[in-house]
């Protein structure tokens, strides 16, 4: 496949990088073979790339972008829970403890009926990939079966994936109706999730199994152990929560006496490896955010949830500073909403939240303001590096792999029609852009105003996935 047109994909955190009049060249498994900065017709296409690639002209399928239209790598969601999308936008007044037990453990436990999973799995897949979303890391339920079956659906429907069976073992700490029977069962568990995957996948090329601790709170050391010997046994990626929120931090402090920190806990554990994705990291500590840097883990910037649950605001730029890798998350159930452009658009709103709360005289109060570049590489670029698939995804480079959704802004025409500039109709046209602003305003415009009506198409691995009709 050849796409042309206009691709907008982060240079650097600071910086988007805007090819106008390009080709990206995509081969059978879905790999970006050639890029061409200038090649602004079709006909271009067949002298200057097909020859070169060896490639024939009828064997190609050439897509080609309207003006205004433009590529972006698909978004990375580092942190979603698949089970909990019924409930997006339900969580009244609580906070994060009340909230898991009135809210989530009975939607969570429902979800071991199969064809409730299959309707409540299929309609997540099929919506975050709406939103642009072609890589997630999900948290799944404690039930193998169902957990088995979302990893099914991800490789079926087309996203790429981190499917997670969730381990919660503490007798003391769940409830009786959603818990694990035992460390050592729940870790079989978890072994059977890992062998389901590896026979539906087995390179893991789409869809990956990923271990999930859900909490602290919710695990005995017994289990953390026995889930930190299978990955180092096995190389797996790990995903949990860190430090959302005050009353869950000072429960941790009461379970583990013994370890220094939240994340000391983990530590402690064996399981803050490089593969480690730790969700919300809202009230680290120095020594905390040292140590995630230390031992290279990864964080998942959730601020839809963050809010929603009155968490707190987590500290993106403080945590740059600290050299740690941070990406975003929708946290979809805690958050309100399955969109990375949403919680994008929100890192930069509680990106000045946190500038509110410094000093006016203090310098870090202005440069503590995320960015619309920085919170699209956070998205992007940044969820790649926290999932560890930042030499596949996350950019147009040669080599990677065609994960990329087209946007469309639209306009307003005379008579206050809507459209999106391609004759397709209103479809899109959410967007007002008049005349000919820069394109950096227009991405201003699409991040701030932007939903999945501007997301037309949505492709994983050179694969189509979604067609906004
Ligand atoms: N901590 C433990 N479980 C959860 C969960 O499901 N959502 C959030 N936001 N935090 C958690
Ligand atoms: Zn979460």
């Amino acid at each position: 496949q050849v796409f042309l047109g206009t691709f907008v994909s982060s240079k650097s955190r600071q910086e988007l990088q805007y090819l106008h009049g390009a080709a990206v060249c995509v081969d059978n498994h879905g790999r970006i073979a050639k890029v061409d900065e200038d090649c602004t017709s079709v006909e271009l296409v067949e002298d200057r790339l097909l020859s070169k690639l060896g490639w024939k002209r009828s064997e190609v399928d050439v897509f080609v972008a309207k003006p205004g239209q433009f590529f972006f790598p698909g978004f990375i969601d580092s942190h979603v829970h698949a089970p909990q999308y019924p409930n997006v936008g339900i969580f009244g007044k609580s906070t994060l403890m009340d909230w898991l037990e009135t809210y989530t453990f009975p939607l969570e436990s429902s979800l071991s009926d199969l064809a409730k999973a299959r309707r409540v799995y299929t309609a997540c897949v099929r919506r975050t990939l709406a939103h642009g979303t072609t890589t997630a890391s999900y948290f799944a339920t404690i039930d193998v079966d169902a957990t088995n079956l979302l990893a099914d659906l991800c490789l079926s429907l087309g996203q790429r994936a981190f499917v997670g069976r969730v381990c919660m073992d503490n007798q003391d700490m769940c409830p009786d109706y959603y818990r694990d029977e035992s460390a050592e069962a729940g870790l079989e568990k978890t072994l059977q999730t890992i062998q389901h995957v590896r026979e539906i996948d087995p390179s893991f090329e789409l869809v990956s199994p990923i271990l999930t601790p859900r909490f602290a709170p919710s695990c005995t050391s017994e289990s953390m152990k026995g889930l930190a010997k299978i990955q180092r046994e096995m190389d797996l990626p790990v995903q949990t929560h860190v430090s959302e929120n005050d009353g869950e931090i000072a429960l941790v402090a009461q379970l583990f006496p013994e370890s220094s920190s939240y994340t000391g806990v983990y530590d402690d554990h064996g399981l803050l490896t490089t593969r480690t994705i730790l969700a919300h990291a809202v009230h680290l500590s120095e020594a905390e955010a040292q140590l995630i840097a230390a031992r290279g883990s990864k964080v998942s910037h959730c601020p839809c949830s963050n809010s929603s649950l009155t968490s707190g605001a987590a500290r993106v730029r403080w945590m740059w500073d600290r050299d740690i890798t941070v990406g975003l998350g929708t946290d979809m159930g805690g958050g309100y909403s399955p969109s990375i452009l949403e919680a994008a658009r929100q890192a930069a709103l509680v990106s000045r939240h946190v500038a509110m709360g410094i000093d006016a005289a203090d310098p870090e109060r202005e440069r503590s303001k995320l960015t619309v570049e920085e919170v699209l590489y956070l998205g992007t670029r940044g969820g790649a590096a926290v999932v560890g698939l930042d030499d596949r995804v996350g950019g147009f480079e040669e080599g990677m792999e065609w994960d990329a959704q087209l946007v469309a802004l639209g306009s307003v025409d005379d008579k206050g029609v809507a459209t999106d500039g391609d004759g397709e109709g209103p479809d899109g046209g959410n967007v007002d852009v008049f005349g000919w602003e820069s394109w950096e305003e227009r991405i201003v415009k699409w991040v701030f105003n932007g939903d999945d009506r501007n997301t037309k198409k949505v492709w994983v691995k050179g694969r189509l996935v979604h067609s906004r009709r």
